[in-house]
């Protein structure tokens, strides 16, 4: 019986391996465009709005894709979504490596855009519900996992193709993990979970075994997700019923400050800041940033091993403690005058080192797994898209904003702001965010309720 949960354990890691390939594709098509944007402009003659915009869409298009995702998870299910979104990589990744002119490359990308908003919260969905309590932190970090190598392949291979100045390489190689995803997302099984939604109780008693259950705990299993399927419909009134109000904006909130507190203006603009903050050479810029892509690995890999075992509350505060100390040793680091500056340019370095780490400790993968394990059974895609549409809404703004802020504002007091913002997020953590390790989905919803 040990030797037969240990199989079934085992496979749900290979299972959660495979359909993190859509975090890898999340991780990729984000990253690779900051190389690419260098080539595109020129081939394509590009003035800035049209680079500003080339950037932007794909955000855009994942912000708006997020409530239909969720959406069409609960009434197609999980694995189906999935499949769509591979589909759509496919063919953003075709229309972009063969784009024969602006409006074209605009077209993929928004293509692109739309996968990774279907994948970003249907992956982490469809991991949730496979794994049991005991591994579903790990299995489904594995996940943000993907994401980060996403990004550092994204900066590799942009590092790569840099000479040539290949970006419709850059942008279409993507298209071979998407087509690994489609091929396998079609053999592995639909999630018990779901099926118990539509009423499917065999079909799903039959997987659960499958997966490292007992009998005994399948029965259990299948006994919790019954009871609490009888009192609840599935429709978008009942997300903001009462009840689920508090788990609603508790994800909402912590979606949105894993994006205020500005990672993303380290991985998008990192070269760009070290280039001008403090005066680095493009080379050198460039392999920063490929070290900060490697430490967000990393310390990706260390989240992954702690998170079932210390829990998910410490690692967030620990992660973004870690993240307010940089930003605010930036910001007064920034504040020196320049003849100090020039001399302390590695502590920009160390900072952004530091600031990584404790994103890719805390909230890089826990954000996403909070919003995929703490919602009840019947609304869960459409409540998480609630979280993933804010997530990706308040990216496309920082996004946006960042440079002008840099510009206007200055970078002392932009870092300091951005420190302000993370020490908000821990008190938000300390206050509202419930420890959910160990505790089986059903649990979770009984403690919301
Ligand atoms: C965030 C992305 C970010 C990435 C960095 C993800 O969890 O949602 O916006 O670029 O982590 O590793």
């Amino acid at each position: 019986m040990k030797s037969q949960k240990k199989k079934g354990l085992r496979l749900v890691i290979v299972i959660a391996a495979f359909a993190a390939i859509g975090g890898l594709l999340f991780g990729y098509d984000t990253g690779a465009i900051s190389g690419a944007l260098l080539f595109i402009k020129r081939d394509l003659l590009l003035d800035d709005v049209q680079q500003e915009a080339v950037v932007a869409v794909l955000l855009l298009f994942a912000a708006i894709s997020a409530p239909f995702a969720g959406h069409l998870a609960d009434k197609f299910g999980r694995k189906r979504m999935i499949i769509a979104a591979a589909g759509l990589f496919i063919i953003g990744a075709f229309l972009m490596a063969f784009s024969v002119d602006y409006l074209m490359l605009l077209a993929g990308r928004a293509v692109v855009g739309a996968a990774i908003g279907t994948a970003s919260m249907t992956v982490p969905l469809y991991i949730s519900e496979i794994s049991p309590a005991s591994i579903r932190g790990m299995c489904v970090s594995l996940n943000q996992l993907m994401v980060t190598i996403g990004i550092l392949a994204a900066f590799l291979v942009d590092l790569g193709f840099v000479h040539g100045g290949q970006w419709r390489w850059m942008l279409g190689i993507s298209a071979i993990p998407a087509l690994l995803l489609f091929t396998v997302m079609i053999f592995l099984p639909k999630s018990p979970r779901w099926l118990m939604s539509l009423g499917k109780r065999k079909e799903a008693e039959g997987i659960f075994n499958k997966l490292g259950n007992t009998p005994e705990e399948t029965d259990v299993s299948v006994q919790r997700i019954e009871t609490q399927l009888e009192r609840k419909d599935s429709t978008w009134k009942q997300v903001f019923a009462p009840a689920t109000r508090p788990a609603i904006f508790a994800g909402i909130f912590l979606a949105v400050l894993q994006q205020l507190t500005g990672i993303n203006t380290i991985i998008y603009y990192a070269p760009t800041m070290l280039a001008t903050v403090v005066k680095e050479s493009d080379t050198a810029a460039i392999l920063s940033t490929v070290g900060i892509g490697a430490v967000n690995v990393t310390m990706t890999v260390l989240a992954l091993f702690l998170i079932d075992r210390w829990g998910r509350r410490p690692l967030l505060l620990f992660g973004t403690s870690l993240m307010a100390i940089a930003l605010i040793g930036l910001g007064i680091a920034n504040a020196m005058p320049d003849t100090v500056m020039d001399s302390l340019g590695w502590i920009f370095n160390i900072a952004l080192f530091i600031y990584i780490a404790g994103f890719a400790i805390g909230l890089g993968p826990i954000a996403w797994l909070f919003l995929a394990e703490v919602y009840p059974l019947e609304i869960r895609g459409k409540a998480m898209s609630c979280g993933s549409f804010a997530n990706w809404a308040s990216n496309f703004i920082v996004a946006m904003t960042f440079l002008t802020i840099l510009n206007y504002l200055g970078p002392s007091i932009t870092f300091l702001m951005y420190g302000i913002i993370c020490i908000f997020t821990i008190i938000f953590i300390y206050k509202y965010i419930p420890e959910t390790k160990g505790k089986s989905l059903e649990e979770i919803q009984a403690f919301w309720q």
